[in-house]
Parts: C-alpha cells; sequence; structure tokens
C-alpha cells in the first residue's frame, strides 16, 4: 500500500464525482484528502490510512449515493480490488462512518486517523470555502438563503439534523458556527480558529445588510 493505490484513489473519486457540483464535488474530496495529510503529518498518524480514508470518504455519502450507503459499496470494492487487507478495510471504513456530522449525535472517531479525517472534512465546511458550498447546497436544494421568521434549531438529533428544512443562513447557527470547538486535533483547532472568525464577520455583515443598517 503507498503511493500507486493512492494515485489509483484520486482517478476513481474523479471519476464517482465527475457529475457533482453539489458541494461535494471532486475538489472537496481532494482538499480533505491534503487537509488530512498534513494533520496527519504534525499528528504522526499513518499516512497511508488517514489518505485512503479520506479520499474515500464520501463516495457513499447517504445524500449521493443511498443504495451504498450502510455497506459503503464503493470503498470496500476499491480497497478489496487493490488488495488491502480485510483488517485495514474494516479500520478505513470505521472511521468512514465516523465522520460525519449528525447533531447532537456525532462521534468522536476513535484513531487517531478518524480524528485527521473528520478534522480535514470539517475545516471544509468553515471559512471561504465553507460559505460557498453551504450557499451551494442551498441552491441546489430549493433552499431561502435567509428567512428571518424560520427559526434555527442548535441541538438536533441524527435524525432532525437529515430530515431538517430551513434556510442556509440557519445552517451556520444549526451546523457551522458549531465546528470550531469539535476539532480533535492542535493544529485543526489552529486553523479552525481564523476560519470561525473569517464566517462570524461574514454572517453579521450579512445581517447587517439584511437590515438596511449599513
Ligand atoms: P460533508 O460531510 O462533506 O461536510 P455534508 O453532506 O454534511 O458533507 O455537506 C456538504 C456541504 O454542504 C457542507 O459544506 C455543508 O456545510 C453544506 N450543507 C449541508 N447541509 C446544508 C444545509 N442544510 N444548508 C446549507 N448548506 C448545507
Ligand atoms: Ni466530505
Amino acid at each position: 500500500m503507498d503511493k500507486q493505490i493512492i494515485d489509483e484513489a484520486i482517478e476513481y473519486v474523479k471519476k464517482v464525482f465527475e457529475q457533482d457540483y453539489s458541494g461535494h464535488d471532486f475538489f472537496h474530496t481532494l482538499r480533505v484528502y491534503k487537509m488530512a495529510a498534513t494533520i496527519a503529518k504534525q499528528e504522526s498518524a499513518d499516512m497511508t490510512i488517514v489518505q485512503l480514508a479520506a479520499l474515500l470518504h464520501d463516495v457513499d455519502d447517504h445524500k449521493l449515493s443511498p443504495e451504498t450507503y450502510a455497506n459503503k459499496d464503493k470503498a470496500v470494492d476499491f480497497l478489496r480490488k487493490h488488495n488491502v487487507p480485510q483488517k485495514t478495510i474494516k479500520t478505513i471504513c470505521d472511521i468512514i462512518d465516523a465522520v460525519s456530522f449528525m447533531g447532537v449525535d456525532s462521534v468522536v472517531p476513535k484513531s487517531i486517523e478518524g480524528k485527521c479525517v473528520q478534522d480535514a472534512d470539517r475545516l471544509d465546511a468553515i471559512g471561504a470555502i465553507g460559505i460557498a458550498r453551504a450557499f451551494t447546497y442551498g441552491g441546489n436544494h430549493n433552499r431561502a438563503i435567509y428567512n428571518p421568521d424560520i427559526p434555527f434549531q442548535e441541538k438536533m438529533t441524527k435524525e432532525e439534523y437529515q430530515n431538517n428544512i430551513s434556510t442556509t443562513i440557519n445552517h451556520f447557527y444549526e451546523k457551522l458556527f458549531q465546528l470550531s470547538e469539535r476539532m480533535n486535533t492542535d493544529t485543526a483547532k489552529a486553523i479552525a480558529k481564523e476560519r470561525d472568525s473569517y464566517m462570524r464577520a461574514y454572517i453579521s455583515e450579512f445581517l447587517a445588510e439584511w437590515e438596511g443598517i449599513r
């Protein structure tokens, strides 16, 4: 397991996400892969595990691929085809399971490798890129940019979070503003702090413009 499988995984995810511009595109995966590797280096985590889990973390996403979500068929098939040992496949699948944000039902990954991947995925949801992804997602799902009559709900269960129909501005309160406090590694905490204040400044400007204050 080395550079060749990583290169092939990059090619594989490029194909999987070819048609997707909903915020889960190939470049999201590529950014998570690069950021996860940067964090993994600082944290002395197993680099190959981190890279493969990062590259495969969204291929069986419940929104994009509901039919393969439960068993992670795409990730498992890819790893099997590349003769990755069963034990390592299990490790990677456990990381993918733990990565996603599920409101109050979110979990902290047990391994340092999982922590690196979760941090990288969450970092990509905040800051300048996070803002762009949120509005792209909102547009794609026919959501209003903002509606002051719809209150946000900060603490949701997995079920509530996944079925929630709200506005994109509410998503900042429902998820994005909560992420910087939930980073696992010191490396990610430092990056998240900057991105979080950038995002908060953006939202206060947005709300001031909305009210005609400036
Ligand atoms: P990931 O695990 O890759 O962050 P998600 O499916 O949770 O994937 O979200 C993909 C992107 O869309 C993220 O940037 C996320 O913040 C954004 N997003 C998810 N749900 C909403 C929503 N209800 N409104 C606006 N943006 C959303
Ligand atoms: Ni992701």
